[in-house]
């Protein structure tokens, strides 16, 4: 399966993605987590792309594009991947579909996590990554409803989104992705 996951920031992607990761044997795909790994082993796209995420707001396309094109061709990709935070913008997601044309193999599906705001700010406030200081996370949050949520649309109409509760325990919310991904063809 080839998946796309979009929520929030805290919206519980990470958590929900180690599950399914493990359930359905795909890679997983974490854009933040690459440019984390990036700017700790402080290589030049790590540094550039720190200035962005330390401000909370997206690292430019043309970077995030590169990496991913750059993953995808690895082998682990081609027993299916779960994308999580990729894309966040409509040009991210243009270049991903012409990506998968060209390999002809397309999305199966897009979940998004929907959780509602005050629970995401506590969330974000009881784990303390660099970037979980309220106005970062207030900055974040802006940067989802402007440039990611569109993105909801643009998958709506190609009749991938499914949209999923993203409030209850871990457990639960995996029991309800899991109920959906069992009607999408393997
Ligand atoms: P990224 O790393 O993707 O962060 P994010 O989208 O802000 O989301 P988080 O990782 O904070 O939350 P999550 O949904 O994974 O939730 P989690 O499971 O951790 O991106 C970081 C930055 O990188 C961006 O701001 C941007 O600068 C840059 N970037 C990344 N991708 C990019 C792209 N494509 N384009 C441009 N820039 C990009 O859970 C959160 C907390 O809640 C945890 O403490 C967890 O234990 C807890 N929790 C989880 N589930 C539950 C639950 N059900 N109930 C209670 N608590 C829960
Ligand atoms: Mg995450």
């Amino acid at each position: 399966m080839r998946i796309v996951f979009i929520g929030p920031p805290g919206a519980g992607k990470g958590t929900q993605a180690e599950r399914m990761i493990a359930t359905y044997g795909l890679a997983h795909l974490s854009t933040g987590d690459m440019l984390r790994a990036a700017r700790d082993a402080r290589t030049e796209v790590g540094q550039k792309a720190e200035q962005y995420m330390s401000a909370g707001q997206l690292v430019p396309d043309d970077i995030i594009v590169a990496i991913i094109r750059d993953r995808l061709g690895e082998p682990d990709c081609r027993r299916g991947y779960l994308l999580d935070g990729f894309p966040r913008t409509i040009a991210q997601a243009e270049a991903l579909d012409q990506m998968l044309a060209s390999e002809k193999t397309p999305l199966d599906v897009v979940l998004e996590l929907r959780v509602p705001d005050d629970e995401l700010f506590q969330r974000l406030a009881g784990r303390g990554r660099a970037d979980d200081k309220p106005e970062v996370i207030r900055q974040r949050l802006v940067a989802y409803r402007q440039q990611t949520e569109p993105l909801l649309d643009y998958y709506g109409k190609r009749g991938l989104l499914k949209t999923i509760d993203g409030l209850g325990t871990p457990d639960d919310i995996f029991e309800r992705i899991r109920a959906v991904l069992g009607g999408v063809a393997a």
